[in-house]
């Protein structure tokens, strides 16, 4: 890795990165879970799932038969890699928001001609070096650039990140925008077009509403990793936050919610319980749950109705053949950023 902040990018990296540390907000588990649990309807955020065990559970949900979301993009992406590659023209920069572990990336990088950059975006310092250094290490000609820093908050790029009039293609693949509110969705899209313009597209992978027994059944898994994903988070606030409570009184309870549009995951209390936090004590009746997380999912026409509103244009829509999953490739037109 070369150090940091003012470093000038190279023409040929040779497996270098550069990182840019943007100090994102990491909330506070147990501020957020004392509130959470305060709340009429018990919640906990999601964002605090991705602990370790957590992040390996996720994985070993996106490869069970249940989870057709991680496996069906994938195989959109590659079908669709050519046409991505077109619209993007040549020496585009990815911009990936939430990178992770940056594998789906790498179809667009195979695909894309020559292009000249890439920058991670992630939460997660550690997850994030290591993976933009193996994207460096594969592709040596790329400027490869790893930016801690929470999407879910306008990002403002660092002045030292010089990405010249290089075409932006950002990348929000996963259908992680199905994990926002619909305001927060669009508050997402509005940030990523002032980000990503006057020259550049966003290319958004999304969930879509389709047969309820398929989605209930895809948060539902016959193996139980999902019921593990949730109850993750229980396990956590014992071991992180000295939480009292009975991991096993609690059932993992997923189902689809018609009239929102989204899988909403609960954590049920099976009998009356009681979580003790320091000098908080949270009451649960038998059969009350604490809300974990909505997972959205939206018709094509939603997605560019509001991408249009918000400035884009939509250049190109795709679906796989059972029209599961949806991917969108929006251009920010050239105009002004607006403002918000
Ligand atoms: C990360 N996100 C897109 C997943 C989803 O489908 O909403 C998280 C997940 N929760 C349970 N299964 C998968």
């Amino acid at each position: 890795m070369v150090a940091v902040n003012r470093t000038q990018v190279a023409d040929r990296p040779n497996g270098r990165i550069h990182f840019f540390d943007l100090k994102p907000d990491e909330g506070s588990f147990l501020d957020d879970t004392i509130a959470g649990l305060s709340k009429p309807q018990k919640t906990l955020s999601p964002k605090y799932f991705y602990d370790q065990a957590g992040s390996i559970l996720f994985d070993r949900i996106c490869e069970t038969e249940e989870y057709y979301v991680t496996r069906t993009e994938l195989g959109l992406l590659a079908s669709i890699s050519g046409d991505i590659a077109d619209l993007a023209g040549p020496e585009s920069t990815v911009i990936e928001y939430g990178s992770g572990a940056s594998v789906k990336v790498r179809i667009l990088l195979d695909a894309l001609e020559r292009p000249a950059g890439y920058v991670a975006i992630d939460i997660s310092r550690d997850h994030l070096t290591a993976a933009a250094q193996s994207i460096a290490d594969d592709y040596l000609d790329l400027k490869v650039v790893a930016l801690c820093a929470d999407f879910a908050n306008r990002i403002d790029l660092p002045s030292e990140l010089d990405l010249g009039g290089e075409f932006r293609l950002g990348f929000f693949p996963g259908s992680t925008i199905g994990n926002f509110s619909p305001e927060g969705a669009q508050r997402f899209l509005c940030d990523a077009r002032n980000l990503l313009a006057p020259d550049g597209a966003l290319l958004l992978g999304f969930d879509l509403k389709k047969d309820q027994d398929i989605l209930n059944t895809a948060y539902n898994d016959s193996e139980g990793i999902t019921a593990l994903f949730n109850k993750n988070i229980l396990v956590r606030m014992k071991r992180e936050l000295d939480a009292v409570l009975d991991v096993d009184a609690f059932g993992h309870h997923a189902f689809y919610n018609e009239a929102q549009g989204r899988i909403e995951m609960h954590l049920k209390a099976e009998r009356d319980q009681t979580i003790i936090l320091g000098e908080h004590k949270f009451e649960l009746k038998a059969g009350e749950s604490i809300h974990t997380e909505n997972s959205y999912k939206y018709d094509m026409d939603q997605i560019t109705t509001w991408a249009e509103r918000l400035g884009f244009t939509c250049d190109a829509t795709w679906t796989d053949p059972n029209e599961y999953f949806g991917i969108v490739f929006l251009s920010t037109g050239g105009e002004q950023p607006i403002g918000g």
